[in-house]
C-alpha cells in the first residue's frame, strides 16, 4: 500500500479529544486559568462597631463596620486576593454628600485601618456621589440653570467634588481610586486634583464603560444609593451600544486612566473583548456586578445550578474575554475553591 492510500484509510488524524484524555493533560493545555490574584473583593462599610448586617438580595455579603471590614479583608489577603474595593455608607446624606470628602469619613477611616493592619493588600476606593447624596444621584443636581432640566446631573460641578473625594481618599492611604459615575472628564479632573496635592503616583481605575443596567439592583440595596427619582440613563451607557464603548475607552485613556473597566461583565463579554483589543497597553478590569452574583446565588440555593461550578465558569469566561482583574462578590469563595479549600 502506498503512502497516499494509507492516509485515506487512516481514521481521522485530527482528533482534538487527544488533548482531553486526562486531568493532567487538560490542565496542561488550559488556556485561561483563574488565580486568586485575579480578584478584587468589594466591601460595604457602615458606621458602628461589630456590625455584620447581611444584605438580603446578596446572600453571603454583609454591610460591615470598620473592625469587621479589617477581618474580612484579612481573609481576602490570606486567600491571595489582590485588592478590596470599598463602598461607604455615610452617617448622614445631603445634596452634595459632605462625608464623601471628610478626612474622618467612613471610607477614610476604613482605609487607614486597612493599611495599618494589612499593608500589602491593595485598597481601591469607589469614587462616586450616589451613596452620599440625599437624592441618590451620582452628581450635583441642577436647580438654577433654566437651560437644563431640573434634577439633571451637572457635569463640571460634579468634577470638583470627585477631585476632592479622590484627594481625601489618597490622603487616607488609598492605593487606587476608582471613579464610577460616568461623568465626562472625570479621569482628567481627578488626575489634576491628585497631582496638585502630590498624589501623582496614585493610579486611576476608571469605570470607563458602565452601562445603565438593571443588574445593579441588589447593589443599590447594599449601598443604599438608589436614585430617589429618575434613573441614571443621562450618564450611564445604553446597553445596545458598543462603538460608543470604544469612544468612552479612548477618551479615558487620553485623560490618563491607568486601568480601564467594563461593567457589568457577563452580559457584556463582547465589550470586554473589543476594549481589550483596542487598548492592549492598559490593564483591563471587569465588574461582575451584584445582579450577576445574586442570580447564581439564587439558582444555587434552589438547587437548580451548582453554585461553585457556575461561579468559576463565569469568572473564567470573563477572564477569557480579556479581563486581567475581576471585581466579584464571589472573590473569597472562588479563591478558596481554586486553591481546593472549603469555602467560608
Ligand atoms: C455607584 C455604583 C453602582 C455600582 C458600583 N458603583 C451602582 C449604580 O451605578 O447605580 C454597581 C455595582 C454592582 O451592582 O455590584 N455609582
Amino acid at each position: 500500500m502506498d503512502a497516499r492510500t494509507r492516509l485515506k484509510t487512516l481514521p481521522l488524524r485530527n482528533r482534538p479529544r487527544r488533548l482531553r484524555h486526562s486531568t493532567r493533560l487538560r490542565a496542561a493545555v488550559r488556556e485561561t486559568v483563574l488565580t486568586p490574584a485575579d480578584f478584587i473583593y468589594p466591601l460595604f462599610i457602615v458606621h458602628g462597631e461589630n456590625v455584620r448586617d447581611p444584605i438580603p438580595s446578596m446572600p453571603g455579603i454583609c454591610q460591615l463596620s470598620v473592625d469587621q471590614a479589617v477581618e474580612e479583608a484579612g481573609r481576602a489577603a490570606a486567600a491571595g486576593i489582590s485588592a478590596v474595593l470599598l463602598f461607604g455608607i455615610p452617617a448622614s446624606k445631603d445634596p452634595i454628600g459632605h462625608e464623601n470628602f471628610d478626612d474622618d469619613g467612613i471610607i477614610q477611616r476604613t482605609v487607614r485601618a486597612l493599611k495599618d493592619a494589612l499593608p500589602d493588600l491593595l485598597v481601591v476606593t469607589d469614587v462616586c456621589l450616589c451613596e452620599y447624596t440625599d437624592h441618590g444621584h451620582c452628581g450635583v443636581l441642577n436647580h438654577e440653570n433654566p437651560v437644563l432640566p431640573a434634577g439633571y446631573v451637572l457635569n463640571d460641578e460634579t468634577l470638583d467634588v470627585l477631585a476632592r473625594v479622590s484627594v481625601s481618599h489618597a490622603r487616607a492611604g488609598a492605593d487606587v481610586v476608582a471613579p464610577s459615575g460616568m461623568i465626562d472628564g472625570m479621569v482628567a479632573g481627578i488626575r489634576e486634583g491628585l497631582d496638585e496635592y502630590g498624589y501623582d503616583h496614585i493610579p486611576i481605575m476608571s469605570y470607563a464603560i458602565k452601562y445603565a443596567s438593571a443588574f445593579y439592583g441588589p447593589f443599590r440595596d447594599a449601598a443604599q444609593g438608589a436614585p430617589k427619582f429618575g434613573d441614571r440613563r443621562t450618564h450611564q451607557m445604553d446597553p445596545g451600544n458598543v462603538r460608543e464603548a470604544l469612544k468612552e475607552a479612548a477618551l479615558d485613556v487620553g485623560e490618563g486612566a491607568d486601568f480601564l473597566m467594563v461593567k457589568p461583565a457577563l452580559a457584556y463579554l463582547d465589550v470586554i473583548r473589543r476594549v481589550r483589543d483596542a487598548h492592549p497597553e492598559l490593564p483591563m478590569v471587569a465588574y461582575n456586578v451584584s445582579g450577576e452574583y445574586s442570580m447564581v446565588k439564587a439558582a444555587g440555593e434552589r438547587g437548580w445550578l451548582d453554585e461553585r461550578s457556575i461561579a468559576l465558569e463565569n469568572l473564567t469566561a470573563i477572564k477569557r474575554a480579556g479581563a486581567d482583574l475581576i471585581i466579584t462578590y464571589h472573590a473569597l469563595d472562588a479563591a478558596r475553591w481554586i486553591e481546593g479549600r472549603p469555602p467560608a
